[in-house]
């Protein structure tokens, strides 16, 4: 894995996310670069907001590695990075064998679909990658054109994801008015996903209209997301962010501060259960408890059919090491026993509203979110 100082991709670059005057626009998350024999660029968010460094990833148990170790995070840009990842499989195949090519790629993803097992946008876009190559096999094509048509694929992912961040960014802003200040948990922003974010969007594209937003971001332990992350790409795109711990959070909630909560989610069940960092939920039953509306943003690649309720969401359970200490720094007694669960899940009833980019639904249930699956072709 060698480490680069710059994204070159000039193909697959999203419309930036600006704010106000000044604004920088975060670097590209992740990018394809060359052709069927490249390679990823992607930029290593552990170590945000100190350095800017990225990481050149040509073979997938690197991939593998940089999708565990959070360097590419949030589940729509991990979905983008399997899928990309599915491409550097068919590195070492022998082109001029069509079936080693698809089995090559098969393998990558599988091994890239377990690399973390909540966000469901990875096994989604492993999945849809690994559909196009077989419909391409199926149809005889060589192994220089499977390469092509999964590099192609992929493309098509991240760009797709680029435009759906941009709707949902502006189905968000028309709930704002302008002044508001809102709360947001992680980073569901642009280094969360191929475009202006989910939960961020709706800032981005208020901020482009001319609306004052204030944020107030969680810092979300163990490792910062929210603090290092949120606060470091809004800052720079010129939105007025302030850093809360999480323990903050209720006493700010309680004294009116918070107009509106925007997070994102790693996985949407049938009935509307939403599964995101762990402390949404918290946020989630104070929002209820103060009438402050809770809303999560989140494309049609997050939502999970074949799960009916919150309580089938596989919870990442992370190492007790990110608790224990943080980048060397020991934060809990050595001789305690560490929980250290990645995400929770908010129940439906505490969601005002799910905003995705074919609409929002509202009081979400089974029946609104089976409509909106089905209107946006994710329904057999
Ligand atoms: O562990 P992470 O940093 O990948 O967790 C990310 C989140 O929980 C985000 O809120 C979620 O993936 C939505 S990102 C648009």
């Amino acid at each position: 894995m060698r480490r680069a100082s710059s994204s070159k991709d000039p193909d697959a670059a999203p419309t930036p996310p600006s704010g106000g005057h000044g604004a920088t626009a975060p670097p590209e998350t992740l990018a394809w670069v060359g052709d069927g024999d490249g390679y990823v660029d992607l930029l290593d968010q552990t170590r945000l907001p100190l350095e800017e460094v990225r990481l050149e990833i040509r073979e997938v148990p690197e991939m593998v590695r940089a999708i565990q170790r959070l360097c590419v995070r949030g589940a729509p840009a991990i979905g983008i990075a399997g899928a990309y990842g599915v491409v550097l499989g068919c590195r070492d195949a022998d082109r001029s064998d069509r079936d080693d090519v698809l089995a090559r790629a098969s393998e990558a993803a599988a091994l890239l679909s377990r690399a973390r097992p909540t966000a469901v946008n990875l096994v989604w876009a492993c999945e849809r990658a690994i559909a196009r190559a077989r419909r391409e096999h199926a149809s005889g094509a060589s192994g220089d054109a499977l390469v092509a048509a999964l590099l192609e694929e992929a493309r098509s992912i991240h760009a797709e994801d680029a435009a759906q961040c941009r709707r949902m960014g502006e189905l968000g802003a028309e709930l704002l008015r302008g002044g508001e200040t809102i709360l947001t948990h992680c980073n569901a922003g642009a280094l969360a996903t191929g475009g202006i974010g989910t939960a961020l969007a709706p800032i981005y594209v208020a901020a482009e209209q001319g609306k004052e937003i204030r944020v107030f971001a969680d810092e979300t332990r163990p490792l910062l997301q929210g603090a290092r992350i949120t606060a470091w790409e809004l800052a720079r795109a010129g939105i007025d962010v302030t850093v809360i711990v999480d323990g903050a959070m209720a006493g700010t909630i309680s004294r009116g501060a918070v107009d509106a909560i925007f997070v994102g989610s790693d996985r949407i069940a049938r009935n509307g259960d939403v599964c995101n960092k762990v402390g949404t939920l918290g946020v989630a039953v104070l929002a209820e408890r103060y009438g402050v509306p809770f809303y999560v943003v989140a494309p049609l690649s997050t939502f999970d059919p074949a799960t009916e309720t919150g309580a089938g969401i596989p919870i990442e359970e992370r190492d007790p090491s990110e608790v224990r200490a943080y980048r060397g720094v020991v934060s809990a007694a050595p001789d305690a026993a560490v929980c250290n669960p990645a995400f929770d899940v908010t129940p439906a009833e505490l969601v005002t509203a799910i905003i995705t980019e074919v609409g929002r639904i509202e009081h979400p249930d089974r029946a609104s979110v089976e409509a909106a699956l089905a209107s946006g072709g994710r329904l057999g």
